[in-house]
């Protein structure tokens, strides 16, 4: 199938239509001041994707330090998903799986060694995707989310 979107880098004239998805898309909301933020310190990392012009879905992360979640290793850079969606719409065109692919290029440029993220254990639309990309469930966080649900960490080499 002929590829529709394509993929760049946030920019702050961004802001408004993201968190627009992120309020349209997921319970986890944020105020601008955190997009900006990880914007400001992770930009390889804060991508978008465009069709005709317009954004229908995004990825944001941060580098963080810690330990291996295979639980070998020692510290290590990991690259950590922190927020993902695409527009209702444009689902099932590849846009989320570019999204992370592009991503995780840019955790490379920070020098991470691993990827990883929480979702919760009844999303199957995105644990399929993150299956789909090499991740492994390494933990349950029980109660992870504020309405009690737990997550899954998910997590892969780079
Ligand atoms: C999760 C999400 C980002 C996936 O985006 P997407 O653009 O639809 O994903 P893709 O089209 O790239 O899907 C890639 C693969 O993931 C899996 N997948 C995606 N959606 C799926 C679904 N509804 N059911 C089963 N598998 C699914 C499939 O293996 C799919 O490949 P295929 O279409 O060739 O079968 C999207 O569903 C979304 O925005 N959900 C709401 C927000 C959210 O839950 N974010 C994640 C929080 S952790």
């Amino acid at each position: 199938m002929q590829q529709t979107f394509k993929l760049r880098k946030f920019t702050p004239k961004d802001l408004e239509r993201v968190t627009y998805i992120n309020r349209v898309c997921l319970p986890e909301n944020y105020v601008d001041y955190f997009f900006m933020d990880l914007y400001e310190r992770f930009p390889e990392t804060f991508i978008v994707a465009e069709e005709n012009g317009e954004i229908v879905g995004y990825i944001m992360c941060r580098i963080e330090t810690g330990l291996s979640n295979f639980g070998f290793g020692g510290f290590i850079k990991k690259g950590h998903i922190v927020s993902i969606a695409v527009m209702p719409e444009h689902r099932r065109k590849g846009i989320g799986h570019a999204l992370v692919t592009k991503a995780m290029e840019g955790m490379h440029l920070y020098n991470a060694k691993q990827c990883f993220l929480e979702v919760r254990v009844t999303n199957t639309p995105a644990i399929s995707l993150y299956k789909k990309l090499g991740f492994k469930i390494t933990r349950t966080i029980h109660g992870y989310y504020s309405d009690g649900e737990d997550a899954y960490l998910m997590s892969r080499e780079l």
